[in-house]
């Protein structure tokens, strides 16, 4: 019950084609550049097509590098979404392993602008969450149609949105393996990383911010980190080395000692939102942390063993969970009973989920064969591997925020202030709880108004190179709640500039 609470997302239909894959690669690869003709054409982006116009958009070019040996890219021009500016969809193919990929240049200049990496968590929820409902150049307006985003992140940086790990959205394996941890899943997404600054030339060198949501407060860390430590491999390879420049985690569930605590004041005891139970639920809940707290210390934290960590957790999500009742888990301010299905809270969803389903689309996109048919924007296999190997509980990935920030990578925590299952308070705690050398200048500080058009758009706290902000008004889909503010807010960080 905890982990299908906890996702929130676990939908029946996940289509397993049992086409062979390997027929569906050769069919798409029509452009076919062989390794060994690799070097004349690593001068500039595309240069086998020409320029990036000339790419096609109805078959994949595919590119090596000889510093990737097992590793490919397919990319092809695919005109939708975004009518102003160049988007791509394709495959990094890392051995059987296919992650699919969007890319869209940036809509004021993309030779210069940043390059945001962008994935939702789930664990297995698809990036086409956040691109067509969030943040992306356009929203999912009905079944078969899709509106632009004023507010899209593409208005100052390159973005790119990843199906992670395989399995999810229009990601698969080959031989139906699945990734079923973060530590697997980061070296997946530094090899494609390293392969897109590889190939996208025009990009190379661009300050890289790696963004994430909900489960990629856990995730994101882990894949900057590893990005990080891979770049000295990468420099003596005589390869650029990756400008990893800052980390940005939207309603992140990062970690659960902070977290679990938060359940109760997100219930009970909110400055800026009033309690949501009764006084008996709370004072109930109140006795019961503790509790948790111990458990969960003496079985996940002090000795890691995966049986105790199990039973902890359970204990503490009765605890603080059980109360919960009629309001949307996304977001205390909605109703919603049916909290285990987002589609019910979120009707957009059925609509993106139809989108990509529709063979039209999936021409367009050049979705691989495997991978045909009805689309889920979750990963059941990919919950349940994750689920099974604890990996939400196994490793503290706050660490991993510190030690990037000990090495001057930035770090933004952004919180919709209505969330409830990643909610702001234990976010806050998170930040708190840091340990880096330069914790005194972000922990001294007080909590001030940001503001857009001169009102007040949530809460924010800056030292150190951490900021912590809330969005008003927003729920666990900052972005889709609050579009506006979360571009500038965005913008902003980019920038460098305070909130
Ligand atoms: C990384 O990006 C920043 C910001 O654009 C830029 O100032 C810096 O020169 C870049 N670093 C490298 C090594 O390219
Ligand atoms: C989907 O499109 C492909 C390529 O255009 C076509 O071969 C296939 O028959 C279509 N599938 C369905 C179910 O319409
Ligand atoms: C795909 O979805 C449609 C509509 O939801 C459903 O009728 C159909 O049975 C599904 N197909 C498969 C193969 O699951
Ligand atoms: C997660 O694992 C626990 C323990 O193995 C199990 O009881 C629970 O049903 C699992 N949840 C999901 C969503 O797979």
């Amino acid at each position: 019950m905890q982990i299908r609470l906890l996702l929130l997302m676990t939908t029946g239909f996940l289509l397993r084609s049992l086409v062979p894959v390997h027929a569906a690669v050769q069919e798409v690869t029509q452009f076919g550049i062989s390794e060994s003709a690799f070097s004349p054409y690593n001068e500039g982006l595309f240069t086998p097509m020409g320029d990036l116009s000339s790419l096609s958009s109805n078959a994949f070019a595919r590119l090596h590098h000889p510093a990737f040996p097992k590793h490919s890219v397919r990319v092809k021009k695919s005109n939708f979404c975004d009518g102003e500016v160049q988007a791509y969809t394709g495959y990094i193919d890392v051995q059987a392993r296919h992650l699919f990929f969007y890319f869209f240049e940036s809509r004021r200049d993309p030779s210069q602008d940043d390059v945001i990496y962008w994935t939702n968590g789930g664990p297995g929820g698809s990036s086409s969450i956040g691109l067509f409902m969030e943040l992306g150049p356009c929203r999912v307006k009905s079944h078969d149609s899709t509106e632009r985003n004023p507010w899209s992140w593409n208005e100052h940086a390159s973005i790119f949105f990843v199906d992670q790990p395989v399995d999810v959205g229009y990601s698969y394996a080959e031989y139906g393996e699945a990734v079923t941890n973060t530590q697997e899943a980061a070296n997946d997404i530094t090899a494609f990383i390293g392969i897109f600054f590889e190939h996208f030339t025009k990009f190379k060198g661009r300050a890289l911010h790696l963004a994430g949501e909900s489960y990629g407060g856990r995730y994101i860390p882990v894949f900057a980190s590893t990005i990080y430590d891979k770049n000295v491999e990468l420099a003596e390879a005589g390869v650029t080395p990756i400008n990893l420049t800052s980390i940005m985690l939207g309603n992140g569930c990062t970690d659960f000692s902070t977290m679990m605590p938060s359940y109760y004041d997100a219930q009970c005891s909110d400055p800026t939102f009033p309690p949501i139970l009764d006084i008996s639920s709370c004072v109930r809940m109140k006795q019961l942390i503790p509790r948790c707290q111990q458990r969960y210390k003496e079985g996940c934290l002090d000795r890691f063993d995966s049986i105790e960590c199990r039973a902890a957790v359970q204990f503490c999500w009765v605890a603080t969970f059980g109360f919960f009742n009629d309001k949307n888990t996304y977001d205390r301010s909605r109703l919603c009973t049916e909290k285990s299905e987002m589609e019910d809270c979120y009707p957009i969803v059925k609509d993106l989920q139809d989108f990509l389903s529709n063979n039209r689309t999936q021409d367009l996109l050049g979705v691989d064969r495997a991978k045909r048919g009805n689309f889920t924007y979750q990963s059941s296999k990919v919950s349940k591997a994750f689920n099974d190997s604890v990996d939400w509980f196994s490793f503290p990935a706050q660490y991993y925020i510190a030690g990037l920030l000990e090495r001057g990578i930035r770090a933004l925590v952004y919180v919709g202030a209505t969330d409830f299952i990643c909610n702001w308070i234990g976010n806050e705690r998170m930040t708190l709880s840091l340990e880096w050398t330069k914790q005194g200048l972000y922990r001294d500080r007080p909590l001030r108004p940001w503001l857009v058009d001169g009102d007040i758009a949530g809460m924010t706290r800056s030292g150190g190179g951490l900021t912590f902000a809330t969005i008003a008004g927003a729920g666990h889909l900052a972005p889709y709640d609050r579009p506006k503010q979360s571009l500038e807010l965005v913008n902003r960080w980019l920038a460098g500039e305070a909130l």
